[in-house]
């Protein structure tokens, strides 16, 4: 191991080691975009097992390397998240690919101005472009759907990995509302939640009655803090526990 004698000389080290991360990166996404090809559903793609094999075998790398092995097991689960992500829209573009809208599950093509827009016009509030932008960074799933260039279909899901789902920011351009595209987006996202031991959500006064045709019973004990409280308290979102 290189002993270095300044913080610029770690720093050059540091930069070329990322460069061939980044090398190697690119590669492992040449194939997963092709093993996209060899799935049949969406549950093949996610491929729990698989991922717990992976995990497995690099942490055995780390102990055998002297590496720290649970940043390596943190570091390969997000890549491996991001790839799963990836994978899922090339799925869906081989899938779809003669259907009428264009379905992704990343944020890379987003425009988080035309986001806010369709929030705004669904009407789902006003929902920030910088906001917006943390809040689906920080969101384990979501689904992005467009008519040729424009964004007319979103939803997230706030997730753990295993046992909770939080369902949020389902909103379809009122242009395209009724035509089942929010259905099949909180279905996507109920898929992609497949196997958690809860999936929830919180639904806009009269919103109700979607959410139960899509499964969703109503929640007894549900309880929340919101910031502005007087707000949900006056729209009657929320009550006073008695
Ligand atoms: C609510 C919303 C997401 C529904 O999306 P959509 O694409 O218009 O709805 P779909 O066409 O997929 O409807 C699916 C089913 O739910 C029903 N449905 C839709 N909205 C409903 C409502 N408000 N109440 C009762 N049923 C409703 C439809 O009739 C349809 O029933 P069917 O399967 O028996 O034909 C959409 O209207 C919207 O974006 N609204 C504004 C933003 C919002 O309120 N989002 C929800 C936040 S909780």
């Amino acid at each position: 191991m290189q002993n270095c004698n300044n913080i610029e000389e770690v720093r050059t080290n540091i930069n070329s080691i990322d460069e061939e991360i980044v090398k190697l990166i690119t590669k492992r996404g040449h194939f997963v975009k092709q093993a996209a090809k060899f799935k049949k559903d969406t549950a093949d793609v996610k491929a729990p097992k698989r991922v717990e094999e992976v995990i497995s075998k690099v942490r055995d790398l780390a102990k055998t390397a002297g590496a720290n092995e649970e940043v390596v097991e943190n570091v390969y689960r997000t890549m491996i998240d991001s790839f799963i992500n990836a994978e899922m829209n090339e799925f869906e573009h081989l899938k779809t690919k003669d259907e009428k809208f264009q379905w992704f599950y990343d944020s890379n093509k987003t425009n988080w101005d035309e986001l806010s827009n369709l929030y705004k016009i669904a009407p789902l509030g006003d929902k920030k472009a910088e906001d917006l932008k943390v809040v689906f960074a920080n969101s384990k799933y979501k689904c992005f759907v467009y008519d040729n260039e424009k964004l007319i279909g979103v939803g997230r899901s706030v997730a753990d990995g295993y046992d909770v789902s939080y369902i949020c920011d389902v909103a379809i351009h009122p242009d395209f509302q009724g035509l089942g595209l929010g259905k099949q987006i909180v279905n996507k996202l109920v898929e992609f939640s497949y196997n958690y031991n809860k999936i929830i959500l919180f639904a806009s006064m009269g919103k109700e009655p979607f959410y139960a045709k899509l499964g969703f019973d109503k929640m007894n004990t549900a309880m929340a803090i919101f910031k502005n409280r007087q707000r949900v308290l006056d729209m009657g979102l929320v009550s006073e526990f008695k």
